[in-house]
C-alpha cells in the first residue's frame, strides 16, 4: 500500500516550492494529501496541488465531505508523515502551543505520526527569541526540524530564513518513511554524556561530552518505533519526548544502572564517555591547598561495555563507541574484539565536524567482517544509520 504524506502549506513566499516537492514525492510513489492555510492560498492556488495529487486540497475545517467522515481525523489517521512546508513563524507558534483554529493546525494536532517542520521566514522573525523558543519546543516535542538556509530572502534581506533545499527536505521525508517502524517491538538501551568522578564535595574529573550523540541516537530509536531507555550522565539537554531516562553521575552509577536495565534489551548502544579511572578515595571535606604538588591515586572503573560483552543475553546486539585521537581504526578494531561487541562506532576528536559537543559527527562503523566510513552528517542522522544496521543484525540473529 502507498504511504501517505500529508503536506501542510502555510502562507509564505516559499509556498510555491511545496508544489515541486509534491511532484517529486508523487514520482517516488507516495500518496500526497495537501492541506493549506487560507493565507497560503494567496501565494499559490489549491488547483496546482489538486492537479498534482489528484485529491481535493483541504483549506476549511467546515467543507462538506461526500462520505460524511470527519475529514481532519480521517486524514490524521492515514498520515504516515506530516510535513509543514513552508512553516511560517505563526504556524510554528500555533502547533507548539496546541492551537487548532483551522484545517491545517487541527489535523496536525490530531495526527500521531512523525512530523517534520521546514521553517521559512524573514531573518528577523526567525532570529526572534520567541521563534527560537518555539523551535526548541518543537524539537522537544519530537518534531524533526529541517533548518532553513542562509540566503537572499524575498523581502530583500540576506540572512537565515530561506526554506531548506527541496532535495534535502525530500531526503528527510524518505529517510523517515523508510525507517519508521524498523525498531517496532524492540527495546533499545542507550548511554550518553560524561561521567563525573568526585575528588571531594567540590571537585570532580570529567570530560567534554555534551551527551548530544547519545541523545540523538535515543531520539532516532524512538522515531524508528523502539521502546527506548536512556542512561544519562550530567548534561544540559532536554530528554526526547517518549524516552525513559535514568540519570546518573559517576561511572559506578552508570554501571549499576546498566546492570539493572540491560537484561531485557534487544539493542544496547554505549555512546557515553565513561571515566576510565576514579579517585581511590573521595575526600569527605574540601581538599585544602597544600605545597606545589597534589598527589591523588586513581583506581580503574569497571569497563561497562566489556561487562556487557561478557554477560550478553542471547540475540542481544551490543554496540560501543571509540573516541580516538590517533590510530582510529586499529584502536577501534581492538575494542570491537576485546569488548565482544557487534559494532564499534569510531570517531576521531581531531576530525573537523566530529566528536564532542557539535551537532555533527564523522564516524566509521566497524563490524566483524565489514568496515564503512560515513560522510559528515548530523548526530541524528548518524543515529539513524547506526540503528538501521543494528536493526538488520537483530533481525538476522532472531531468524538464525
Ligand atoms: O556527547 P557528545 O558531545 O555528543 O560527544 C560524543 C562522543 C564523542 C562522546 C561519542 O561520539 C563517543 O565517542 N563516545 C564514547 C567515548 C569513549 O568513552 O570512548 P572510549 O574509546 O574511551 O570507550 C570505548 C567504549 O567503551 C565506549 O562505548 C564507552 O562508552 C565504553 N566504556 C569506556 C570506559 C568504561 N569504563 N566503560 C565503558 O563502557
Amino acid at each position: 500500500m502507498k504511504k501517505t504524506v500529508v503536506l501542510g502549506v502555510s502562507g509564505g513566499i516559499a509556498a510555491f516550492k511545496a508544489a515541486q516537492l509534491t511532484s517529486n514525492l508523487i514520482k517516488k510513489g507516495y500518496d500526497v494529501e495537501v492541506i493549506m492555510t487560507q493565507n497560503a492560498t494567496e501565494f499559490i492556488t489549491p488547483l496546482t496541488f489538486e492537479s498534482l495529487t489528484k485529491h481535493n486540497v483541504m483549506v476549511s475545517t467546515f467543507e462538506k465531505v461526500a462520505d460524511r467522515s470527519v475529514k481532519h481525523i480521517s486524514i490524521a489517521h492515514r498520515a504516515d508523515i506530516f510535513v509543514l512546508v513552508p512553516a511560517t513563524a505563526n504556524v510554528i507558534a500555533k502547533i507548539v502551543h496546541g492551537l487548532a483554529d483551522d484545517m491545517l493546525t487541527t489535523t496536525f494536532l490530531a495526527a500521531d505520526c512523525p512530523k517534520v517542520i521546514c521553517p521559512a521566514m524573514n531573518t528577523g522573525m526567525y532570529e526572534n527569541p520567541v521563534t527560537q523558543k518555539n523551535l526548541e519546543a518543537a524539537k522537544a516535542l519530537g518534531y524533526e526540524l529541517v533548518e532553513p538556509e542562509v540566503g537572499y530572502l524575498a523581502c530583500g534581506d540576506t540572512g537565515k530564513g530561506k526554506l531548506a533545499d527541496i532535495t534535502h527536505i525530500e531526503e528527510c521525508i524518505c529517510r523517515i518513511l523508510e525507517t519508521t517502524g524498523l525498531l517496532r517491538g524492540k527495546r533499545v538501551l542507550v548511554t550518553a554524556g560524561p561521567t563525573r568522578e568526585a575528588l571531594d564535595p567540590v571537585r570532580f574529573i570529567s570530560n567534554h561530552s555534551s551527551g548530544k550523540m547519545g541523545y540523538e541516537i535515543a531520539r532516532a530509536a524512538r522515531d524508528m518505533g523502539a521502546d527506548v531507555t536512556l542512561i544519562s550522565g550530567p548534561v544540559q539537554l532536554n530528554v526526547p519526548h517518549g524516552v525513559r531516562v535514568v540519570q546518573v553521575v559517576s561511572a559506578q552509577d552508570m554501571f549499576e544502572a546498566v546492570q539493572k536495565e540491560y537484561a531485557d534489551c534487544d539493542i544496547i548502544i554505549k555512546a557515553a564517555a565513561v571515566g576510565d579511572y576514579r579517585a581511590q578515595k573521595t575526600e569527605e571535606n574540601k581538599i585544602k591547598k597544600q605545597g606545589e604538588f597534589l598527589e591523588i591515586t586513581f583506581v580503574k572503573n569497571p569497563d561497562i561495555l566489556a561487562w556487557l560483552g561478557e554477560h550478553r543475553v542471547s540475540n542481544q546486539i551490543i554496540c560501543g563507541f571509540a573516541m580516538e585521537t590517533e590510530h582510529l581504526l586499529e584502536h577501534a578494531a581492538e575494542k570491537l574484539n576485546r569488548k565482544n561487541c557487534d559494532m564499534i562506532v569510531a570517531n576521531n576528536l581531531h576530525e573537523q565536524g566530529a566528536g564532542f559537543q557539535g551537532d555533527t559527527n564523522v564516524v566509521t562503523l566497524l563490524q566483524k567482517n565489514h568496515t564503512e566510513t560515513l560522510d559528515l552528517m548530523s548526530k541524528y542522522e548518524v543515529g539513524v544509520e547506526i540503528l538501521t544496521r543494528l536493526a538488520a543484525l537483530s533481525k538476522e540473529r532472531g531468524e538464525a
